[in-house]
């Protein structure tokens, strides 16, 4: 009786649910609601074994936890490619109809908010996760139960993965601020800070009370929905109860884009929710799979941005910082003002050409916005303000750090110290080794690096490893405890995967995605270092200004030798992550693989990554460039399309030699 009075709520809940937050169309009184609510939860507290992860009662809160576990996103959370003007959507329209010449668009808000992922399984929500670096996010299911616009239960059960954007409403933000305004704490800068503080939160009756809503965007594996373009999933979501954006539009060419984006461009104003943006999808999934992925993003997408806020203030001063590269810029000292949500002090000014082309001066009236809504830049100045007291620009010849001649090569805008030994450029470059996504060594920062720069302890990256604990102890703000957890991050960093090295030694071209590839597949920094230009373009995503920066980079003696010392230092220098039995040439190594069904003796990711490692593609969906399906118990679509195409279809046993296992 009760069992059946929990399913009979359940069920009622989840409906009206589901026409209040996403419908619009509420059937029952509030009151109504909240007494079926109250009901249920005095069952499932008199009878605790019928209270289902996934009831509607979840959604108040009330798991606490200590920490978020981290997940792997099967299939990576790319972020989109910018266009600022009609010129780059044209030129983006150009890229993608020389490989695919018949493709529609679908256009859609550009939610600003925060991207998460949907894990389902037999119709129940099971785990949803931040995107964090687009390869491993954090698990943030509890706090997402708590989100009214995510369906906890949906009528499919097979497994399905929904991803979105988490964000919150304008007025919510609005009266939230309000709230910490009154109690003196920091504000929100937008809703893409409060969704990402609000989700953050280990208590969840916290997350519960910020009313975050969520907008769902796409379906990784779409084909599995038998769907054959990106519309059709987003209408087959919305069946299934997901929250869909219905501003969207199907456009069949770039004007059509473009007109999409004039509408929006003033029509945002009026939404209830921020967006900052359009993103213009191709909508043809066999032609998104045909047109592929970069390692940051697809190029069957890309997000219009709009124009940033632009606010006034007074130019108090331009001073000069030198980066690790030596590169020299001009930066302005602002009359702080509020911009995009923070408080501003400095801008970038660029370059010399920049300041001069504009003709910004000293004591001007500037106009300054967000460029990429973070790095703040001068856009111009308000000349109609000028009282003749304004001071020129002049360009420094001379590195206001270590004192050596400025060059600036022909051609080039950029100024640049060259000297090697310029403290500004060491600092920084110890900056970027011990930085989060490059050695990661916490206690650091950049005070900590200059201190110990200045107190002649370290001058290049092998110093930090051997620090000891006499030389900090007697420094500035070091007590016993921050030097023994200063020595414990820096002792624990050497065992690092081969990518934060890789990146952390700064080669120019190499970012920390690059790197992780580079690491992937060649396992060790032998292997990288004898490398030779042939073996970098068999790594699609390796082009050849990387290539031959890597080659130049173990070319010069300078570095080999940090490289020995580093080594003699005891740092690991191979790749921890997934790793293969050899990167040589094997049967796998280039092809296209994709894996569907049920496989026996390891999970589909775990073949997919020892795949990948074997240097393989490994797709998500069956085409004419797909070289092997591997196909487990119960394949369905997959295994007739690639029967269809005439694709070679392998068992896991076969795979599984083909690996060499
Ligand atoms: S599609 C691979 N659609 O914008 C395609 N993204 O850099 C993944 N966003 O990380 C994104 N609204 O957080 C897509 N309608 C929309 C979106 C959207 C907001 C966010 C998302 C993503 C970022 C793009």
């Amino acid at each position: 009786m009760s069992r059946e009075r929990v399913e009979e709520l359940t069920k009622l809940l989840n409906q009206y649910n589901k026409e209040y937050y996403v419908l619009d169309k509420p059937s029952v009184s509030d009151k109504e609601y909240d007494r079926l609510m109250q009901e249920l939860i005095e069952l499932e507290s008199q009878f605790p074994e019928l209270k289902s992860v996934t009831s509607p009662t979840v959604r108040i809160g009330g798991a606490v936890l200590e920490g978020f576990n981290k997940v792997e996103h099967e299939k990576p959370m790319l972020s989109l490619a910018n266009a600022f003007n009609e010129s780059d959507l044209r030129d983006f329209d150009s890229r993608v109809r020389k490989v695919s010449p018949q493709v529609t668009y679908v256009c859609e808000l550009k939610i600003d908010g925060l991207a998460v992922t949907l894990h389902y399984r037999d119709g129940h929500f099971v785990q949803g996760a931040t995107r964090g670096d687009g390869v491993v996010g954090e698990d943030i299911s509890e706090n997402l139960k708590t989100i009214q616009t995510i369906p906890l239960q949906i009528p499919y059960t097979n497994p399905l993965e929904v991803r979105g954007e988490v964000y919150m409403s304008k007025a919510t933000l609005e009266k939230l601020n309000k709230q910490r305004a009154e109690k003196g704490e920091e504000l929100f800068a937008n809703p893409r800070n409060a969704a990402a503080g609000s989700l953050r939160q280990l208590d969840s009756k916290i997350a519960a009370k910020r009313e975050l809503a969520m907008f769902c965007y796409s379906v990784p594996s779409a084909f599995e929905l038998n769907c054959s373009t990106h519309e059709q999933s987003l209408q087959k979501i919305e069946e299934l109860g997901f929250n869909v954006n219905s501003n969207r539009e199907v456009c069949q060419s770039i004007d059509e884009v473009l007109a999409y984006i004039e509408k929006w461009s003033t029509a945002r104003f009026d939404l209830p929710y921020e967006i900052d943006g359009i993103v213009i999808k191709v909508n043809q999934l066999e032609e998104q799979e045909k047109l592929g992925s970069t390692v940051k993003s697809p190029r069957w997408a890309i997000a219009y941005k709009f124009p940033a806020e632009e606010v006034e203030t007074i130019l108090k001063d331009i001073i000069f910082t030198v980066g690790r590269t030596g590169m020299v810029t001009p930066n302005a000292v602002l009359e702080p003002v509020r911009v995009a949500g923070t408080r501003v002090s400095r801008a970038t000014l660029h370059n010399e050409d920049y300041v001069k082309e504009r003709d910004i001066r000293i004591f001007d009236r500037v106009v300054i916005r967000k460029a990429g809504e973070i790095i703040p830049e001068v856009v111009k100045p308000v000349v109609d303000s000028r009282n003749g007291e304004e001071v020129p620009f002049q360009m420094i010849e001379e590195c206001p750090r270590c004192g050596s001649h400025l060059v600036r090569e022909v051609g080039e805008a950029d100024h640049y110290c060259l000297n090697i030994d310029c403290p500004a450029r060491i600092v920084e470059s110890l900056c970027h080794f011990v930085s989060r996504d490059a050695m990661n060594i916490e206690g650091l920062g950049v005070k900590v690096v200059e201190q110990l720069y200045v107190n002649q302890l370290i001058s290049n990256v092998a110093d930090i490893y051997k620090l000891k604990k006499e030389q900090l102890l007697p420094l500035e703000r070091m007590g016993e405890k921050k030097v023994s957890n200063l020595l414990t991050a820096i002792e624990s960093s050497k065992q690092n995967s081969l990518e934060k090295l890789l990146f952390g030694l700064g080669i120019r071209h190499v970012g920390s995605k690059t790197a992780k590839v580079l690491a992937a597949h060649f396992e060790t920094i032998e292997a990288l270092m004898n490398a030779t230009f042939e073996d970098f373009k068999v790594i699609s995503e390796i082009g050849d200004v990387i290539a031959n920066s890597i080659l130049h980079y173990f070319s010069q003696e300078a570095n080999l030798h940090l490289i020995q010392e580093l080594k003699e230092l005891q740092l690991n220098m191979t790749y921890t992550g997934i790793k293969s039995s050899s990167t040589e040439m094997n049967e796998f190594f280039g092809k296209t693989v994709v894996l569907t069904g049920t496989l026996t003796t390891l999970s589909r990711k775990e073949a997919g990554e020892q795949l990948e490692a074997l240097g393989a593609k490994v797709s998500g969906s069956v085409s004419a460039k797909t070289d092997y399906l591997v196909a487990g118990e119960k394949s369905g679509s997959k295994l007739k399309k690639a029967q269809e195409l005439g694709i070679t279809i392998l068992d896991e046993e076969t795979m599984l030699k083909m690996m060499g296992r």
